[in-house]
């Protein structure tokens, strides 16, 4: 029997998907056993080129028709953002249809509601794609890791600002032209700035302390940081350091609660995350049994992604021809406490520009310590009327640090911050 295939959005994701699913049918069917039939793909603009051809009448502009048209048995998301997306997700999940979304920002914005939904109808809500691209890693936490007590999550989660990164670090490119070939290669958002200021990163950082927590934290609730404002001394400073900075999104049990952030850090050269390069995604995650893992692979594109998709849409397709939800149900613990993130311990590295005379070191280090700040280590570079101090420093309440920062750039003799980010390494 074949299964009835609704899509909306053909874009990059949704074009490859739609593509794939007719080039490749056979071939998925002598291999999963399905009958695939892409019935109706919902765009915005029906008269734009494709890249694929479907039969007259399956191309549509009417996306939330798909919930009640009985030739759609499963319904398939990637037009993305969470108006007319959320609609659609939510009609088809309450007319009783499994549905596959790639949206992380719907998911991370509506989850516990739309996992609701989907328990009431007894239908599965899938969205492997929705963090890490092509990488397994929403079965591998919430299905495969169920037993583990998850500690800390370290995620290189979004391939534009990785992408971006490594540019500036490995080809002395600019921020404009990497984030311009990123948009070209299809890694970036329909609006990049979600890219590079860490919103995407933020729905996928809630995402992944949802389900290895089993706490939803709300996406206003994850601390947000940005790449805008990296510097590319700031890069070519690290790399002397032994360090390199990525786009992190970080999610973990601490003694206040759980927390997640996403910000610019220093990697150590040697920890596993600073080899991921390029649009690779790579998801670190730490437990006490299980030790460390690493999930890596394409973050973005559209290929990894389709593929993702289709993985689902297969176990989608399954659960519908064996009248049974395929996906064991998302269940969410009362919140338990989102830790405040004044109190978390970080360790910093801060860029001064200073006047280089006597005592200007004494009064930096003097202001870390009114703050109980302790420094791990100090570079200069430059000499002459200004000279630039790189401060690395222990760990310490991260307001602690935010307010010696504060302090330092307020003395007379700190011409400038220049920058201050976070250090994520093992050692104090
Ligand atoms: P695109 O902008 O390339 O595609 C969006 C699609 O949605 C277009 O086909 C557009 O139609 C369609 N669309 C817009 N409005 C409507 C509407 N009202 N009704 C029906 N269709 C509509 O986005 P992507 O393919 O890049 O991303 C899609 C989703 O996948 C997003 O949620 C994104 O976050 C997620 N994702 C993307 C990845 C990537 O690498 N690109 C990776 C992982 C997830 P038209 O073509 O006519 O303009
Ligand atoms: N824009 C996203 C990224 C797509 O660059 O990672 C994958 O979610």
């Amino acid at each position: 029997m074949a299964v009835g295939i609704g899509i909306v959005g053909a874009g990059t994701v949704g074009g490859t998907l739609v593509r794939r699913l007719i080039d490749e049918h056979d071939a998925l069917e002598a291999k999963t056993g399905l009958d695939l039939e892409v019935r109706r793909v919902a765009v915005n603009d029906v008269a734009k080129e494709r890249p694929f051809t479907v039969p007259d009448g399956v191309l549509t502009g009417r996306a939330l028709d798909l919930a009640d048209d009985p030739s759609v048995d499963l319904v398939v998301e990637v037009m993305g953002g969470t108006g007319v997306a959320a609609e659609v997700v939510m009609g088809a999940l309450r007319a009783g249809k499994p549905v596959v979304t790639a949206n992380k920002e719907l998911v991370a914005a509506r989850g516990p509601e739309l996992f609701d939904a989907a328990a009431a109808s007894g239908v599965s809500l899938l969205f492997e794609a929705a963090v890490g691209g092509g990488i397994p890693i929403i079965r591998p936490l919430w299905e495969t890791l169920a037993g583990e007590q998850v500690r800390r999550i370290l995620g290189i989660v979004n391939g534009t600002t990785n992408y971006i990164l490594t540019r500036m670090s490995e080809d002395g490119a600019s921020y404009a032209d990497a984030l311009a070939a990123a948009q070209r290669l299809g890694y970036a958002e329909p609006d990049p700035s979600a890219d590079v200021s860490g919103a995407d990163a933020t729905s996928k950082a809630a995402i992944l302390a949802g389900l290895a927590f089993g706490t939803w934290i709300e996406t206003a609730a994850v601390h947000r940081e940005g790449i805008e404002g990296i510097a590319r001394a700031d890069v070519a400073f690290a790399a002397e350091l032994g360090y390199v900075v990525k786009l992190l999104a970080v999610a973990e049990r601490t003694g206040g609660g759980v927390s997640a952030r996403v910000h610019p850090a220093l990697v150590p050269l040697h920890h596993p995350l600073a080899g991921i390069r390029g649009a690779t995604n790579a998801v670190f995650v730490e437990g006490p049994s299980v030790g460390e893992l690493l999930f890596a692979g394409p973050g973005a594109g559209a290929g990894p992604t389709a593929t993702a998709v289709l993985g689902d849409v297969v176990d989608a397709a399954r659960e519908l021809l064996a009248g049974a939800q395929v996906a064991p149900r998302i269940r969410l613990a009362a919140a338990s406490g989102v830790a405040d993130f004044g109190a978390i311990p970080t360790k910093w590295y801060v860029r001064l520009e200073v006047a280089d005379r006597p005592g200007v070191l004494a009064a930096v280090a003097a202001a870390f310590g009114d703050h109980g700040v302790s420094i791990k280590s100090v570079r200069q570079e430059g000499r002459g009327d200004r000279a630039t101090l790189l401060v690395v420093t222990h760990r310490a309440a991260e307001a602690d640090q935010q307010a010696a920062v504060a302090a330092i750039g307020n003395l007379d003799v700190v011409a400038e911050v220049g920058a201050a980010l976070r250090v994520e390494s093992d050692e104090p």
